[in-house]
């Protein structure tokens, strides 16, 4: 079994602030790096913990770049639950993160082929992903890297897995039709220099301990991540309890 770097912590709240020192130490050794940050419920706690470490000064997130990883199509800003909405309000918002820092993709635009040219061109300009900030579906899905999806997949416009759409309501309080959806592919973000994927709860932990487990399998998109070389794995109890105890003794 290869060899994981995983951080275990005690609950949510730890987990997000060992995350949230993460990614400062990382900008602070990389002040003109690109993120690619993962909308959803399990960044949040880390992404407001490193609003917080900038607010007492140790670090600067307004000189960083960032791209969305996806985003529902035929959801924008507007949309309670989108990812454009979530991330605005909860990060690029309270951080003070300047507009032309930022790429998003524009679900509303029915020119999806230019919002995908518009977010893989960002990613080229600034050389590549230095730190994608990933959650995990429970059906293995990285962003909306579903299932099938191949590692040559640059990015764009996916149709959604059943899975996914059934679990994304959990994010909107009116139904939506979920069917696709834009996203940076694998190819973009298995070329990063530093992948971190964060899971919390009982409920990722059997998702977690498969892709960590098998031999990288495109019917498990994270699984991929453990064989790439600035992988590190976040992890709280409960999410970490499927893992065989080999991988996580040194943790
Ligand atoms: C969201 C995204 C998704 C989520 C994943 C886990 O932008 O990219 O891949 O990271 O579905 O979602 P949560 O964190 O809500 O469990």
């Amino acid at each position: 079994m290869r060899k994981i770097n995983i951080s275990l912590n005690e609950n949510y709240e730890d987990l997000s602030m060992a995350v949230a020192n993460r990614i400062a130490a990382i900008i602070q050794s990389n002040p003109a790096a690109l993120l690619c940050l993962a909308a959803g419920d399990t960044p949040l706690g880390a992404l407001r913990a490193l609003v917080d470490i900038q607010a007492a000064g140790h670090v600067n997130l307004r000189n960083v770049w960032y791209v969305g990883l996806d985003e529902w199509l035929g959801l924008g800003y507007q949309d309670k639950g989108s990812c454009a909405q979530i991330m605005q309000d909860s990060f690029y918002g309270p951080a003070g993160i300047p507009l032309d820092h930022v790429s998003v993709f524009n679900g509303l635009d029915p020119d999806t082929a230019i919002q995908t040219t518009q977010a893989l061109a960002f990613i080229t300009a600034h050389g590549g992903i230095t730190l994608a900030l990933l959650g995990i579906g429970m059906n293995g899905h990285l962003g909306f890297n579903e299932p099938g999806t191949s590692i040559d997949f640059p990015g764009g416009v996916v149709n959604l897995a059943e899975t996914t759409r059934t679990v994304g309501t959990k994010y909107f309080d009116k139904p939506f039709p979920l069917e696709r959806g834009i996203t940076v592919g694998l190819r973009n973000l298995l070329a990063a220099r530093h992948l971190i994927l964060m899971a919390n709860g009982e409920k990722k932990a059997a998702i977690v301990a498969a892709c960590m487990t098998t031999q990288p399998d495109s019917a498990l998109p994270a699984s991929w991540l453990p064989v790439h070389p600035g992988f590190e794995l976040y992890l709280d109890r409960a999410a970490a309890s499927g893992l065989p105890d080999q991988l996580i003794k040194h943790a």
